[in-house]
């Protein structure tokens, strides 16, 4: 039985497959409305989420199975002081598969290592999203063609920005990635993430200024600065509008820039640029299910 609770236990090559069964999933979709009959999703959100927790559901209902769960903690025995690993062997006993979405880092990993059956993390704390990152390898793979051999520029709250850093863990494994890391001072990429980047000898440049660099990029992926996970309101209204893509500051990118966002998207990219052909984060959206669809069948064990 095997879980997924972070992008780097996943080899290139279950990569590729993933790919490979995202897109014939898109190509085929009958083939697998069936393939999870039975057989149920637990999803259990210890945060608020659109995207990862609906896409997780319509995954799993559009390959046959069914789906149990909670969106808040609130709703679920946690409010009552419950632990994570009560919460995993119980669930464990419902469901074949749980998707889990925590504030707290590591929750889903100990949430793996107590239940029965697998679990997914779908974003804890700061910490990893690796689901994002799927649907973010699917995006670009789309896009591109290929991984490796572009640059990425990576945009807004570096530091809580959990997208940011399953995605640098996932691409720094292809030849020819630079990463162009842009951030105020105090939303820098954690430095275990850079320290791991030169240790393996990834190119990778800091600064703050996003018009600076856009012409050198392949890729701009945007975030949002996390609210969420700030200690007082006064720094989060000072960070939070540090970057805002509009058409103007588009004016020296590259025809083939793709850009991307986990979203939710608060200020950070200019609605006029969600008509532009190198926009790609409502694409993401669509792919994030198609890759959690074909991750589903992967832990499961279901061969189509
Ligand atoms: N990208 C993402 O995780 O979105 P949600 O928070 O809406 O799930």
């Amino acid at each position: 039985m095997r879980s997924l609770i972070d992008i780097s236990e996943l080899t290139l090559d279950e990569l590729d497959e993933l790919i490979r069964t995202a897109d014939d999933i898109i190509e085929n979709p009958q083939k697998y409305a069936h393939a999870c009959s039975g057989k149920k999703l637990a999803t259990l959100f210890f945060e608020p989420s659109t995207r990862t927790r609906l896409s997780f559901e319509a995954a799993m209902y559009e390959l046959g199975g069914s789906v149990l769960g909670f969106s808040e903690s609130q709703s679920s025995s946690a409010a009552k002081g419950e632990s994570v690993a009560d919460t995993a062997k119980t669930v464990s006993c419902y469901a074949d598969i749980i998707a889990m979405r925590h504030p707290k880092e590591g929750a889903p990993l100990v949430a793996s290592l107590n239940a029965s059956v697998p679990v997914i993390n779908a974003g804890d704390g700061g910490h990893n999203h690796p689901t994002q990152t799927l649907a973010d390898l699917l995006t670009i793979h789309r896009e591109k063609g290929r991984f490796g051999d572009f640059t990425v520029g990576l945009c807004g709250d570096l530091k809580f920005g959990r997208t940011v850093h399953s995605l640098i863990t996932a691409l720094k494994r292809y030849s020819g990635v630079e990463f162009v890391l842009i951030s105020p001072n105090e939303l820098k990429l954690p430095d275990y993430i850079k320290e791991s980047l030169k240790k393996e000898g990834i190119p990778f440049l800091e600064t703050g200024d996003l018009e600076g660099v856009m012409p050198k990029l392949d890729i701009l992926y945007m975030t949002r600065v996390q609210r969420e996970r700030f200690f007082n309101e006064e720094d989060y209204l000072r960070l939070k509008d540090s970057y805002i893509l509009t058409p103007e500051k588009l004016a020296n990118a590259k025809n083939d820039l793709s850009i991307l966002h986990p979203l939710p998207r608060v200020n950070e990219i200019s609605v006029a640029i969600d008509d532009d052909p190198r926009a790609c984060y409502f694409k993401q959206v669509l792919y994030g299910k198609y890759m959690r669809m074909a991750l589903i069948l992967k832990l499961l064990e279901v061969n189509v």
